[in-house]
């Protein structure tokens, strides 16, 4: 808390509204005890002003273009650090030892496999089911196969969020396995947990498969890119969810599917889409900028803008570069990759976009690297679901253990009828 409040005055009274200051200079209104004082609630959609809780796991600043985990550049985590040491860091707050880390991640190991009755589910969805939806159903399904666990109620948690960390990769590649007809691939343990994701997706029982250790490297830096987003919505998702003391796997699966949607981890299954469309029409990248432009038009150019970052998204630059160097090494020509450029030098020269502080977000360009690893279109946003995991765990564990929290219940103001008759059926009109 700081010395300094905010004065707010309402009809004849006067109240003080103390200002809480965060380690980085930010600062927010505290607003806790302003019902119960003057019987104001604050109005804002899509909780564009309003922070739900305190956090000290990822710090963004959108207008330097800032994104750090734990106090750590995403910069430096994408070039020295792993998937899972960043997942124990976010989770733990802190960087493991080299022992920390090692048993950590043979923990991890342990726990890839699933439940063998689980592999009966995949039977009953049709060969086209969204892999998002089948995420979703399974990692919720998997609730079943622990309901009767006893114990430390912390032991459990840690445990859950192993399973769920070492369960993702396995329950996606049997969904890829699913949608193309071929038997599911176990976990083979003595891969790393990127090699082994890309093992069990594109080995065959028939073949001896090695994985390219540059598509390794590849996915541990769009994993570590995605890893955590402070409170992002499938993540205030999984935070509202978890308030109410329901499992982490329901956290979990509310968090995947809130993810799913277009304007959120679903945008990077529509950027390839909405590139796809503007190569078959000719490569017009014009017609599709001015498209984005009009206000007779829903169309919006996927990839760009975001809530907080309005300078430029870290991400997508580190993105960008990988998408470079990768497309090169595997000498992948992909007209794609051309148009996108094109794209974002059309977009960022006009003022439509300068004005409304438009750039490339995350996704703008992670489509273009997994189209050239070989992940179908419509799998994306799983990969960004695998990557997004570890916050997704170290901010419901946050929330578990701050005794600030409450069950998430955010108020309205009611605008529907004033007090009415029940009418009778027979007097009812249309
Ligand atoms: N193309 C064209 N116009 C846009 C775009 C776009 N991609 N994004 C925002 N605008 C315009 C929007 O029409 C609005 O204009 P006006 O003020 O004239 O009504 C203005 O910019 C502000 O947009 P907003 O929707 O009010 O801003 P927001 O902060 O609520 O939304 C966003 C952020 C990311 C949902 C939005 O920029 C968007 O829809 N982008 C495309 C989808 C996308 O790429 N999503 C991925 C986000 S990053 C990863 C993640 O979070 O999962």
């Amino acid at each position: 808390m700081t010395n300094s409040s905010v004065e707010l005055k309402y009809q004849n009274q006067s109240l003080q509204l103390p200002v809480f200051e965060g380690t980085e200079g930010e600062k927010g209104v505290d607003i806790s005890q302003l019902r119960a004082k003057t019987g104001l609630i604050t109005l804002d959609p899509g909780f564009v002003n309003t922070g739900s809780c305190t956090s000290g796991i990822t710090f963004i600043d959108g207008d330097k273009g800032i994104l750090r985990y734990r106090g750590i550049p995403i910069e430096v985590l994408a070039e020295r650090s792993n998937f899972l040491e960043t997942s124990y860091l976010l989770i733990y707050g802190k960087l493991p030892t080299a022992d920390e880390l090692e048993k950590f991640t043979q923990r991890v190991k342990r726990h890839t496999m699933l439940h063998e009755d689980i592999k009966r589910f995949y039977d009953g969805f049709p060969r086209d089911a969204h892999p998002m939806a089948i995420l979703g159903s399974v990692v919720c399904s998997l609730s079943v196969f622990y309901q009767h666990e006893t114990g430390d109620p912390a032991y459990l948690a840690e445990l859950n969020r192993v399973r769920l960390l070492a369960k993702l990769p396995t329950i996606a590649a049997y969904a890829y396995k699913k949608s193309v007809g071929q038997p599911f691939i176990y976990p083979d343990n003595s891969r790393s947990y990127c090699e082994n994701f890309l093992y069990m997706m594109f080995s065959t029982p028939a073949e001896r498969y090695e994985v390219d250790p540059d598509l390794i490297d590849t996915l541990n830096l769009l994993l570590i890119l995605h890893a955590d987003h402070e409170q992002n919505c499938s993540t205030a998702t999984v935070r509202m969810v978890q308030s109410s003391g329901a499992s982490m796997w329901a956290s979990i699966t509310a968090g995947i599917c809130a993810l799913s949607g277009p304007l959120h981890g679903g945008a990077n299954q529509e950027v390839i889409e909405m590139l796809e469309q503007i190569h078959a029409d000719g490569g017009n990248v014009k017609k599709y900028v001015d498209l984005a432009k009009s206000k007779e038009s829903s169309f919006r150019l996927m990839g760009f803008g975001h809530r907080v970052y309005k300078n430029f998204d870290p991400r997508a630059k580190i993105i960008k570069t990988a998408c470079d160097k990768l497309l090169k090494k595997m000498k992948v020509a992909d007209p794609l990759l051309d148009i996108a450029k094109q794209l974002e030098e059309a977009a960022l020269k006009d003022s439509y976009f300068i004005e409304k502080k438009l750039y490339p977000n995350v996704d703008f360009y992670s489509g273009i690297i997994y189209r050239a690893m070989g992940i179908p279109v419509n799998a994306f946003t799983v990969m960004f679901a695998l990557g997004r995991l570890p916050g997704w765990l170290a901010q419901a564990k946050e929330l578990n253990e701050d005794k600030a929290t409450k069950i998430g219940r955010p108020r309205q103001v009611y605008t529907g009828p004033a007090l009415s008759d029940y009418t009778p059926i027979e007097k009812r009109k249309a």
